[in-house]
């Protein structure tokens, strides 16, 4: 809750009036493609991804069984007896669950689950998050490792909401020594809220870990792959870049639960099981049931910037638990082991497939490099503590991997102090990037278009690493993703790009978040068991990323009276790309002259519109804000079109 208070505070300093537009007349965009400015880099918009609002289990890791190795703080969490009913009241069970640590599956998740079964038809069943999503006529792969000292087989029963069976698979053959078995089963029915039940008939005690129930069609048909719908949004967003795994999560609420890379690798079975940082951060979401099982871990992170054709940007903890928790620190001595982990992340994504860790690369099937270029150190951190941390890190990344750029935190808040403090070190530090987080309000995304115009073209470049435009306010629970929000966002955008030279990536955040589990509002895409939809700040984000040139070209007026423009040349496809966003209620025509360069033909146009500013995107209407093609045809240079009330356009002319 600090850090909810200290945002609060930084929020309403911050916050500029908002601001008023007269009615606005016909504007007139003039392009000067006489004069093209620097380069645009070509992975300008990207994505933040973070394990929030069960981003990764129970989101985008498809695994469907929760807490399926035991380990949470209460090791049956999720897991109940199935209980029977009779004239006579409840019926008592007819076996007994309880954990064991001896003789383990594997000693790194030792805890597992130990069936008595006294009487044959004994069961219990896995509620999963929030429920399971099954889907008629969907296979899912239902697996466990199993070790039983009499009883051979267990049935695994999906039941809907009613109690009514929707898929069913046996488990056989089992033995006195751990092995893991698997069977399909075929889904004849729909629901968002199944559940799986577990019965073994035999009398006799059974041992399970790693019990799971994964759906097979994953992005790619992949074993332990990734929700399908979900990686397509992503892939449809074309993001210049990923940044992973956070985000807070990365520092932990103590330095105990740290995101650790090296705990993400390996056999999923093996990856050590630790609670979410956001489990109970925020009072008014708490989550108990939330853990990371980082069956989405490294590996996985690596594999989904390439499939999506992103560059992978993993941010690393620099020996620092969150300042606005524990605040945590690693002494110097004991940060030798941090640095070395991000050393051995470079291997592991680069190193040939002989060295150490690229040789784990390559067991886990990927023996080619994953072409890692940049590294963040930190998230959210301020201070000397930081700086001297940033220091060692950055003396042994640059002597060993000098082609490796490196990303630096400006602390949680846009301006101020500790931003100020901290860039003037950047100054003199030269890290490749800084990390700058803005959660402000729609009033200032849209003040701020002009931010970079007066930055120092010869310092560090900027990643604007986290940004949404808070409805109500940061940490707030009622913030909304309506188009009030995401219209300010691409006004701002337009000033990102016009400035191309100094913000070389930036990326919107939180990425994801479960409708019924989330922590953390506003978010680009929203989902639950079977469902998702881009919100209207997913589909700006997606117009930005697709249209992205190779070029700035200066553009007049860039704001003015509610307009504000960007411009750039596509040098790939021979178009300039002309960005406007009308900020206010009334249509305005518009004429696009363009100087310096033929343009002629049919311009494309996109935009993105709603008159109505609380309008939002829903499970039932996921496509209410989202783009609209057309053409207009370009006459003497000159494109002479109409902005809707409240609208984002894109115009794709081709020159020559
Ligand atoms: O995006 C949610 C959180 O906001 C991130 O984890 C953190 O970096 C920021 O404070």
């Amino acid at each position: 809750m600090i850090q909810a208070l200290y945002f609060a505070f930084v929020y309403m300093v911050l916050m500029p009036h908002a601001l008023l537009h007269d009615a606005p007349a016909a504007a007139t965009i003039s392009v000067d493609l006489g004069h093209p400015g620097a380069a645009i880099s070509p992975q300008m918009f990207g994505i933040f991804f973070e394990d929030i609002n069960f981003a990764a289990d129970g989101g985008l890791y498809p695994e469907l069984v929760k807490n399926r190795s035991f380990e949470f703080n209460d090791p049956l969490m999720g897991w109940h007896e199935i209980m029977a009913v009779d004239a006579k009241g409840i019926v008592p069970p007819k076996g007994e669950l309880d954990i064991r640590t001896e003789d383990p599956q594997n000693a790194t998740n030792a805890h597992y689950l130990r069936a008595r079964v006294y009487e044959t038809g004994y069961g219990f069943y896995n509620t999963g998050f929030r429920g399971m999503g099954i889907q008629s006529g969907d296979e899912y792969r239902f697996s466990a490792y199993v070790r039983s000292n009499g009883p051979k087989s267990v049935r695994a029963v999906v039941t809907d909401t009613e109690g009514h069976e929707i898929g069913s698979g046996q488990l056989e053959g089992f033995d006195g020594t751990w092995k893991r078995y698997e069977t399909v089963i075929r889904a004849t029915g729909t629901d968002q809220h199944a559940r799986l039940n577990l019965y073994v008939d035999d009398k006799g005690s059974v041992d399970f870990d790693m019990v799971s129930l994964y759906p097979v069609d994953t992005w790619k048909r992949r074993p332990n792959g990734l929700r399908r719908d979900l990686v397509q949004l992503l892939y449809d967003m074309h993001p210049g870049f990923i940044r992973f795994p956070g985000g807070c999560i990365v520092e932990g609420r103590r330095l105990a639960n740290r995101y650790r890379w090296k705990a993400t690798v390996g056999d999923i079975a093996e990856r050590k099981t630790i609670v979410n940082r956001w489990n109970d951060e925020l009072d008014y979401r708490p989550a108990p049931d939330y853990f990371q099982s980082f069956g989405l871990g490294f590996y996985e992170y690596f594999q989904l910037a390439e499939d999506i054709g992103a560059r992978p940007l993993p941010i690393l903890n620099c020996g620092m638990a969150c300042q606005f928790n524990s605040s945590e620190t690693a002494s110097v001595d004991q940060l030798k082991e941090y640095i070395q982990d991000a050393l051995d992340l470079i291997e592991f994504a680069n190193g040939p497939a002989d060295s150490p860790w690229g040789k784990l690369r390559a067991q886990m099937g990927h023996p080619a490099p994953f072409h890692l270029e940049m590294i963040g150190v930190g998230n959210e951190q301020w201070g000397d503590r930081y700086i001297d941390r940033y220091k060692l890190f950055a003396a042994a990344l640059r002597q060993k991997h000098p082609e490796i750029r490196l990303v630096a935190a400006a602390g949680p808040t846009p301006a101020g102090e500790p931003f100020d403090s901290l860039w003037a070190n950047w100054r003199q530090l030269h890290p490749d990037f800084v990390d700058e987080h803005y959660y402000m309000s729609p009033e200032w995304f849209l003040s701020n278009t002009g931010r970079y115009d007066h930055y120092d073209r010869s310092g560090p470049k900027v990643f604007a690493g986290e940004y949404a435009a808070q409805t109500s306010g940061v940490a707030k629970s009622d913030n909304r993703n309506n188009w009030r929000a995401a219209i300010s966002e691409a006004a701002f955008m337009t000033g990102l790009e016009r400035n191309g030279d100094v913000v070389q990536m930036a990326s919107y955040a939180p990425l994801m978040a479960h409708a019924e589990a989330w922590q953390w509002t506003p978010d680009q895409i929203w989902f639950d068991n079977l469902r998702s939809y881009g919100t209207p700040d997913y589909y700006v984000q997606a117009l930005f990323a697709t249209n992205t040139g190779t070029r700035i070209v200066p553009v007049t007026p860039r704001v003015k009276s509610g307009l504000y423009t960007s411009g750039a040349l596509d040098e790939r496809s021979h178009e300039l790309i002309v960005k406007a966003v009308n900020d206010t209620g009334t249509a305005r025509a518009a004429e696009i002259h363009v100087a310096g360069m033929g343009a002629s033909g049919n311009a494309k146009v996109i935009t993105l519109a709603s008159a109505d500013l609380n309008a939002e995107n829903s499970f039932e209407h996921p496509k209410a804000i989202s783009p609209e093609s057309s053409t207009a045809e370009v006459r003497s240079g000159t494109l002479s079109v109409e902005l809707r009330p409240y609208s984002v356009n894109v115009y794709r002319i081709a020159v020559q």
